[in-house]
């Protein structure tokens, strides 16, 4: 059955090569699942190459892991590992029919990196953008060929979320649109039709629910205590376990976004704010304070 407003399928355009640009986590999980599920080269660009062999490296692990597990046989593994490489440049773009961004949650720098992304790009290829709270649109308002961009959000662990955002921006066109549907499709993915507003919708959903959260613990609620009531509610992960995998500074640009969109329903925790701001991968804590010792707490987890 056609999902809810997605066009005709026989607008879908044929995709034979994927562009992934970025080589971190989000982007690498990606470049991973398009390879498996669309078996097509899948090239990712990152201005570093220690970045770039990291993605590759993190591929290549998670195929030995999948053929461990006997869900791929070995030449299949091989062959994934084959289909997924590393370019420094975009160059690499030239022949794709679908290029997604994961880059740094910044409007100027995504569309730098479309700027450069359609400079070597055929007229029809698609353009997405992983953006998990920007506007699509905003995004698009340089591009030569706004019409060809789309975005398609993913939820962690992207291999393992069914669910896939994808969003219709103010010139998005419908063969663009149809190919979204299509690659999600083949991705097994479960698509959703979302208006191009802020944080889109379960971001906004989410952002709201971890809102609550994290101020019941700034407000002097145990940590534990928040953790393991909600745990007992059969989520498949605790609050702060979430936050940790979607990452400290993420879920903080997402409550941005939406506490400047609509500031009399979100606000920003100031804790959780100071915990992004000391650079740290630390584990969220309701009393961190900048001091080293607190610092080197967050950083052991
Ligand atoms: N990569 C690949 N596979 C993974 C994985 C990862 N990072 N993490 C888990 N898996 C796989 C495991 O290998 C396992 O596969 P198997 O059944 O084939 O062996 C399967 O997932 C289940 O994993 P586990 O048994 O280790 O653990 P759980 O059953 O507890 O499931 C979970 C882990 C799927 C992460 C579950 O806890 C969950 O659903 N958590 C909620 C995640 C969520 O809400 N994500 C959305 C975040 S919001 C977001 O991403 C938007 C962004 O814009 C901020």
């Amino acid at each position: 059955r056609r999902p809810a407003g997605a066009p005709d399928a026989s607008l879908a355009r044929k995709v034979t090569k994927v562009g992934v640009v970025g080589a971190g986590l989000m982007a690498s999980q990606m470049a991973l699942l398009f390879a498996r599920r669309l078996q097509v080269p899948v090239v990712l660009t990152d201005l570093d190459q220690a970045r770039l062999d990291k993605g590759v490296s993190y591929v290549h692990a998670e195929v030995d892991k999948l053929a461990g597990k006997g869900r791929v046989s070995p030449d299949q593994a091989n062959r994934l590992k084959a289909l997924v490489t590393g370019s420094l440049t975009k160059d690499a773009f030239a022949d794709a029919d679908f290029v997604i961004e994961a880059v740094f949650e910044d409007l100027a720098v995504k569309k730098q990196v479309f700027a450069e992304v359609e400079a070597v790009v055929r007229a029809d290829c698609v353009l997405a953008t992983n953006t998990s709270s920007l506007s699509v649109t905003a995004m698009g308002e340089d591009l030569a060929h706004p019409e060809r961009l789309v975005g398609f959000h993913f939820f962690n662990p992207v291999a393992v979320m069914p669910l896939l955002e994808i969003v219709r921006g103010g010139a998005t066109d419908d063969a663009t649109l149809a190919t979204a549907f299509a690659v999600g499709k083949a991705l097994k993915k479960s698509s959703v039709l979302v208006k191009d507003a802020p944080a889109f919708v379960v971001n906004r959903l989410l952002t709201r629910f971890m809102g609550e959260v994290i101020g019941a613990v700034d407000e002097g609620t145990p940590l534990e205590t928040a953790e393991h009531a909600l745990d007992r509610l059969g989520l498949p992960m605790t609050p702060f376990a979430l936050l940790q995998l979607v990452g400290p500074a993420v879920g903080l640009h997402v409550a941005e976004t939406l506490h400047e969109a609509f500031p009399d329903r979100f606000g920003v925790s100031a804790n959780l704010a100071k915990l992004v701001a000391a650079g740290k991968p630390g584990v969220y804590r309701p009393d961190f304070s900048l001091d080293e010792e607190a610092v080197a707490l967050f950083a052991g987890g």
